[in-house]
């Protein structure tokens, strides 16, 4: 595993993995349509303030890892494919990324069904700080996770 910079020709891949309805699920997200979604890269998930690695499992690429200010935080977000999923490539992308990124405390929302999500981050030494409810029908009960400095 390793990560590297996004490229251009990274972004199909992403679009595709944002498109899956399991994923989606998981992540109680909103897919983007094509365009808002290259849109939303460019101007965006790659502004130079934020820290944005595409995750490469033998030359294959699987998915990605970024970080950005919200709310006075530095949050972190992942997406690994469904063909790469429970081969511990989340794992070991948040770990790695974590000594990439020295900025602590570091948090993640993660949707509170999203077991294997926190779990993840977790085994790289996350803790769950604090549980929000949702505030609308549409939305889900949240978890803020939190990694302090050692
Ligand atoms: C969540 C996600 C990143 C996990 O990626 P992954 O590469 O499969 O994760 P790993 O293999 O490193 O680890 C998954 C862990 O969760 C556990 N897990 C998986 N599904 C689980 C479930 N339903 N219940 C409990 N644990 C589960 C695995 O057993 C593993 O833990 P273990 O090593 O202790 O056995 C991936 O499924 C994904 O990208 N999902 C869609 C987007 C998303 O949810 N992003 C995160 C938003 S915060």
């Amino acid at each position: 595993m390793t990560l590297r910079d996004v490229v251009d020709e990274d972004l199909p891949i992403f679009f595709e993995h944002q498109r899956d309805p399991e994923g989606l699920r998981m992540a109680a997200f909103r897919s983007r349509e094509r365009d808002a979604f290259m849109t939303h890269w460019r101007t965006k998930v790659l502004r130079p303030e934020n820290v944005t690695r595409t995750v490469v499992v033998d030359g294959v690429v699987v998915g990605y890892i970024s970080c950005w200010d919200q709310e006075s935080k530095r949050l972190i977000g992942y997406w690994i494919g469904r063909e790469h999923w429970g081969k511990g490539i989340a794992t070991r992308a948040v770990s790695a990324f974590v000594e990439l990124v020295p900025t602590r405390p570091l948090h993640a929302w993660v949707a509170l069904h999203n077991v294997a999500s926190i779990r993840v981050l977790e085994k790289c030494g996350f803790r769950a700080v604090l549980t929000q409810e949702p505030h609308h029908p549409d939305e889900v009960a949240e978890v803020l996770m939190e990694l302090r400095s050692t």
